[in-house]
């Protein structure tokens, strides 16, 4: 491969050598090659420390790469900062990079690439905002598209992460749901997005009904495609506000709410579309010292609309942030 080369005399070789890699421009993935006593050290570009450059071949090093970490060219001092793990949906890779590293944010994502040559977009993730849920997104390398197929559970789908919300991250949280679906439930999945709840439940359960919607029209073209192909007919694609399909939808046996900061907003309209009995799945983004609290604003919920609470599992999702975690409450209610 071609590259550009500092040329040295060998005694100066390991000097020169560390300053180029403390300066994140050397060719760890080329060879240093030596010839008549000098060494040309490969680097990204042509750099002037003092020292003849030349372009030429150089043979790759073969160097089993472990990371993006071991190739992205970043000074050594901001390596550290480089993010441990990013999200995989499909063939993205999505993530959030410090600001220290924003001015190498597009080699971090050649790098990426490089690595892990199954995905074809790296995209960095500049927040989750509005109602819907939707990443404000800046692709950094790669193709220029954000749709993509992911795959769960053996189920496809197609996944647009700039119009639309989707976490890979939750799967595990949406079969511990599914799994607890009994024959014949009138489910509904009222912030559905592109459908990960709905289909799994509807494919994996035997459900009477499943009723799937969400207010984000781009979410419900994808929700009714993904229905399509994963070919689950007892899924019923809504669009529209919560509260209006859960109405609609009533009597049911089981309401997910997965909308965390604010399904305690949909809690009453929840439990007025259960049938006699029926269970909840509210999720919430809490400091931990406050769950006590929501058990018991759920269980006021649920009592001002004369129900009883026969029982509530508290589920840890997942860690949010230092002092806050993603939590799910398995709320089942009877007539009071
Ligand atoms: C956290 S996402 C959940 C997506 C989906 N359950 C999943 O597992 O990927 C919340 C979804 O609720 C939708 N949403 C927000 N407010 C809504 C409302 N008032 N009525 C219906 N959907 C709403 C958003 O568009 C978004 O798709």
């Amino acid at each position: 491969m071609r590259s550009w080369c500092v040329v040295v005399p060998r005694e100066r070789g390991e000097e020169i050598r560390r300053l180029l890699k403390a300066r994140g421009v050397l060719q760890k993935h080329l060879k240093v090659t030596e010839a008549s006593g000098q060494l040309f050290l490969p680097t990204a570009e042509r750099v002037d420390v003092g020292w003849p450059t030349e372009e030429r071949e150089c043979e790759e090093a073969f160097t089993p790469i472990r990371s993006y970490k071991d190739i992205a060219r970043v000074p050594e001092e901001l390596r550290p900062q480089l993010p441990t793990s990013f999200d995989v949906i499909g063939d993205i890779a999505v993530l959030k990079i410090p600001e220290a590293l924003r001015p190498h944010r597009e080699e971090i994502g050649r790098a990426i690439l490089r690595a892990n040559p199954k995905l074809r977009v790296v995209a960095h993730d500049r927040g989750v905002a509005g109602a819907f849920r939707v990443r404000d997104l800046e692709i950094l390398a790669g193709e220029r598209r954000t749709t993509t197929v992911h795959t769960e559970f053996g189920l496809r789908y197609h996944v647009d992460v700039a119009r639309a919300y989707f976490s890979p991250r939750l799967g595990r949280e949406r079969l511990r749901v599914a799994e607890q679906v009994a024959e014949g439930e009138a489910v509904a999945d009222p912030f559905a997005g592109v459908g990960p709840y709905a289909i799994l439940i509807a494919r994996r359960r035997r459900a009477a009904r499943v009723v799937a919607s969400d207010a984000n029209p781009a979410a419900v073209e994808l929700l009714r495609r993904n229905v399509a192909g994963n070919r689950v007919d007892r899924v019923e694609v809504r669009e529209g506000d919560a509260r209006l399909v859960l109405r609609a939808a009533a009597p049911l046996d089981r309401i997910v709410l997965d909308l965390p900061h604010s399904a305690m907003d949909f809690l009453p309209d929840a439990l007025a579309a259960l049938g006699p009995r029926g269970t909840i799945h509210v999720y919430g983004i809490l400091e931990d010292a406050d769950r006590g609290d929501r058990v018991q604003a759920i269980r006021e919920a649920a009592a001002a609309h004369g129900r009883g609470v026969e029982s509530m599992r508290v589920h840890v999702v997942r860690a949010y942030s230092p002092t806050q975690h993603h939590v799910a409450f398995d709320v089942t209610v009877g007539p009071g």
